[in-house]
């Protein structure tokens, strides 16, 4: 029996997965969060399908262990290469970020010619491009891999020439093909949203998964009775993070896109699990 006061597992390669956090936090306030970051093995997006699968089921049985009652695969990245396996091991409901973005984008396209932008290893997977055509046959999915866009994120370069520059280059390509719904198929890039969306203009529409994730949890959940229906459960540790090292350097980050004051993430051993 699955305690609907339990907290929600988040994971992710390192910080970015936090722009899911964060809106599971806005649109479920009243649920508590462990929020995994791999920051001693990031990053997941230039690795092999096997490895990012044996890091993220080492993920998985940490959350299990700290009694989580569903889990979000934050990672673009390990939705597109681990989840299908990994969910088929676990017993409570897990959830990635790929198929909640891939379900608005194919609803949404007029003209069905979809953008999806991510990390090497999502575009390879061509994983957005197999649910989109599971609701939308007709549509025509274009991947572009963006490898700088994390670091760039991760130096703090949100509004920067060197991210215009970087970011036109990546995207002149899809709008020259003349998408009218673009993916951004990795954690960090709905950090960098406002510069993604003025090169492409007011015609294309950005879907965000790290949203339409965090919706989708939450109808799970009411779907399933487990949402926290008791305010006093909080307790004082709403969020608790950890990390698999650089708890610092994640501290800081994290502080800076999230409102809440986080003031400590915890390192552990991650290759115990
Ligand atoms: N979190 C990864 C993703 O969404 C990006 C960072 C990485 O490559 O680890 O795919």
């Amino acid at each position: 029996m699955i305690n609907k006061y339990a907290p929600i597992g988040v994971f992710d390669s390192g910080v970015g997965g936090l722009t899911v956090a964060r809106e599971i936090m806005r649109q479920i306030p009243n649920e508590k969060i462990i929020y995994f970051g791999d920051t001693a093995r990031l990053p997941y997006g230039s690795k092999s399908k096997e490895t990012v699968t044996r890091y993220s089921r080492q993920i998985v049985r940490f959350l299990q262990a700290q009694e989580v009652k569903a889990i979000v695969t934050a990672c673009n990245t390990a939705s597109a290469y681990a989840l299908d396996e990994i969910e088929k091991e676990t017993d409570i409901p897990i959830i990635g970020v790929v198929k909640p973005g891939a379900k608005v984008a194919a609803e949404t396209t007029a003209n069905g010619k979809i953008g999806v932008i991510g990390t090497e290893g999502t575009i390879a997977s061509s994983i957005y491009s197999r649910y989109i055509k599971e609701i939308n046959k007709e549509a025509w999915v274009i991947g572009k891999a963006c490898p700088l866009f994390v670091p760039l994120v991760e130096e703090g370069l949100l509004k920067d020439p060197v991210t215009d520059e970087i970011a036109k280059r990546y995207l002149t390509e899809l709008i020259d093909i003349g998408i009218d719904t673009l993916i951004l198929g990795c954690t960090h890039y709905p950090l960098i949203r406002s510069t993604i969306g003025k090169i492409m203009g007011e015609s294309v529409r950005l879907v965000n998964p790290a949203y339409e994730t965090a919706r989708e949890l939450k109808e799970l959940l009411a779907a399933e009775d487990m949402l926290n229906d008791r305010e006093a459960e909080l307790g004082d540790n709403q969020y608790r993070f950890y990390v698999s090292d650089a708890a610092e350097k994640f501290k800081h980050f994290a502080n800076s896109i999230i409102k809440y004051g986080i003031l400590s993430a915890k390192i552990i051993n991650i290759e115990e699990y």
